[in-house]
């Protein structure tokens, strides 16, 4: 090789060297910029614990808005497969919103569109962060860390009202459409606004809640909500092989609304007049039995 083609890869080296230089240089200006124009921060680890521990505090027990004082709420919200709990919440325009969010079971996003809120949720740990919604509207929450098969439903929104407007329709039994709102929340993202699920993913409730309850009795429905199921299932000639999560986290006030729901309101053509409404006293009565879905599948395939 030539000493002048030796001095130019030399020279191209050099200029490679600074060319990176300069990228990380730029890098590290935007991320600064970010941290003190932008508003961009690091979320807040308040807690490490196992999820069960963390789930069991006060302020996970019912998740959802709380209002701390005037112009200030709180939104504590479970992420889990394949749902934000609650997936929809409503917060007055202005606020100050804490978010307190957590995982249940794997790690997920909370990523809320038009915000620079952006924030990862990792079982054990809890994220809080802080945002003020300055226009109302509705802002869609995406998880954005894959999460399961379900993951691309994972979704949620923030509806920001108007002060006047918010503080009515809060609460558990703020309104008469609340089961149908109770099941759009919890259940909606796998077995489908109209219970029909996903063939060979996610099993039908429609019509087939109300099969379940006449053929297999009262307490079966509950304990898939308390405990879970686990192994495969057929229904019309599909299979199943998911897992469904427990919801006991959930108040049995609120199982008993989502149980009528998919029993009563999807029946569909199944003749249920015989059939008595779920009140919570059925799930309160099988609470703390000790069982996994793996138990709950063996009720019905015995
Ligand atoms: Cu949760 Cu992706």
């Amino acid at each position: 090789m030539q000493a002048s083609e030796h001095d130019q890869i030399a020279r191209w080296e050099r200029r490679w060297l600074a060319a990176s230089a300069a990228m990380s240089l730029v890098f590290v200006l935007l991320i600064a910029y970010n941290l003190a124009v932008e508003g961009t921060h690091i979320a807040q680890r308040t807690v490490k614990a196992s999820p069960e521990e963390i789930l069991a505090q006060p302020v996970f027990a019912e998740p959802g808005v709380r209002q701390l004082s005037p112009g200030a709420v709180q939104v504590t919200t479970v992420a889990q497969a394949f749902a934000f709990v609650p997936s929809d919440v409503r917060v007055p325009v202005g606020a100050d919103v804490t978010f307190i969010v957590t995982a249940r079971d794997v790690i997920h996003g909370y990523q809320i569109e038009r915000t620079n809120v952006n924030v990862e949720v990792i079982p054990g740990e809890v994220s809080t962060f802080g945002y003020v919604f300055d226009e109302p509207g509705v802002y869609r929450i995406t998880c954005n860390e894959y999460c399961g098969i379900g993951h691309h439903d994972m979704l949620g929104t923030v509806t920001v009202v108007p002060a006047s407007q918010w503080g009515r329709d809060v609460g558990p039994e703020a309104s008469a459409g609340e089961s149908a709102r109770a099941y759009a929340t919890h259940c909606a993202s796998c077995h489908q606004g109209d219970g029909a699920g996903i063939r060979g993913a996610f099993p039908p409730v429609a019509g087939h809640a109300a099969d379940l309850t006449i053929d297999l009795g009262r307490e079966y429905l509950p304990l898939v909500l308390l405990y879970g199921l686990q192994g495969a299932i057929e229904i019309d000639g599909a299979t199943y092989d998911g897992v469904m999560p427990a919801w006991s986290h959930l108040a049995d006030e609120s199982l008993a609304l989502l149980a009528n729901y998919v029993t009563f309101d999807l029946a569909g053509d199944r003749d249920v007049a015989d059939v008595a409404p779920y009140v919570a006293a059925d799930f309160a009565a099988l609470r703390g039995l000790d069982l996994n879905g793996s138990d709950v599948y063996g009720r019905r395939n015995p």
